[in-house]
């Protein structure tokens, strides 16, 4: 996965005229705690407590993707011992790891560069990494051989069946949502993951004290995972009110770099569990 598919790439050509900056987008959303009467929903995004029940529809393109030898060489080599199929069967992080440290989840992280990086920067957090990308599998199969990675695994699957059926509730110490796909048209936008029912599920898979941080350079989508996150009553805004300020730790990721490029504005959001 080196780009967004085409579709998506046309879709965020055709809506960008209609994109506020970060900042404004933030400076006219408000937390809330259910719909808005009629009259008063925003004008920036549309209801994002509209829409099918959470893991009803797809978050992600199917894709195909090539294997190069390398990565398919890792996954061949190293998948019994660093992967986990998403087959609903609950994970002992302890047993996964060989470890009890703290567990990160980071859901959707395409060619697990950043991954890597942040696994080598923090060896005392395990990274639960998961993606239905095969070549990013591989991709960061390899990057976990040639950085001796202790703490990464790897679940291939959908991250919300993963956290619905897998995951024990107050179990993480955080989950990671880097760019996600942002779904830019309207009638696409019941397929974004960051929707009510999402956050709900991965704020009580959260022990208290646990944060969720997302990232995207797709100005509306901040905006409306500002409204979402706000509305969740279980997660508390680190910055308060707003977007929250860059963390020094957070390595640039290969769709950050891309927006960079196009002159998008990247939007921090940190919310803690309360
Ligand atoms: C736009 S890419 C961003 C990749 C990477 N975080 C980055 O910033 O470069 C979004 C990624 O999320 C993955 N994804 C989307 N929905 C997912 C889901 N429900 N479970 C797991 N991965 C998902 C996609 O396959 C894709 O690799």
């Amino acid at each position: 996965m080196s780009s967004a598919a085409p579709t998506e790439s046309a879709d965020r050509a055709a809506s960008a005229a209609a994109v506020p900056t970060a900042a404004s987008a933030a400076a006219g959303v408000s937390g809330r705690a259910g719909s808005p009467p009629p009259g008063t929903a925003s004008t920036l995004v549309p209801d994002p407590f509209a829409g099918p029940p959470v893991g009803e529809v797809r978050t992600f393109h199917p894709r195909r993707g090539r294997l190069s030898p390398q990565q398919q060489n890792a996954i061949d080599r190293m998948w019994d011992a660093y992967g986990i199929g998403v087959d609903g069967t609950p994970v002992d992080f302890a047993a996964l790891f060989g470890n009890p440290s703290p567990v990160v989840l980071e859901i959707g992280f395409g060619m697990g560069e950043a991954t890597a990086r942040m696994a080598a920067a923090d060896p005392g957090t395990n990274i639960l990494a998961t993606d239905i990308h095969t070549p990013g599998i591989g991709n960061l199969l390899h990057l976990v051989e040639t950085n001796r990675l202790a703490n990464v695994r790897i679940a291939e699957g959908d991250a919300v069946r993963l956290l619905t059926e897998m995951v024990a509730p107050e179990s993480l110490a955080g989950i990671r949502v880097y760019f996600p796909d942002p779904w830019p048209k309207s009638k696409h936008h019941k397929r974004r993951l960051i929707r009510p029912g999402f956050t709900a599920l991965a704020a009580s898979r959260l022990a208290p004290g646990g944060t969720l941080h997302c990232a995207t350079d797709w100005a509306p989508y901040a905006a409306w995972m500002l409204e979402v996150l706000d509305a969740e009553p279980t997660l508390r805004n680190t910055a308060g009110h707003g977007y929250a300020p860059r963390p020094d730790w957070r390595p640039m990721t290969r769709f950050e770099r891309q927006g960079l490029a196009k002159g998008h504005e990247v939007a921090d959001l940190v919310f803690r569990r309360a």
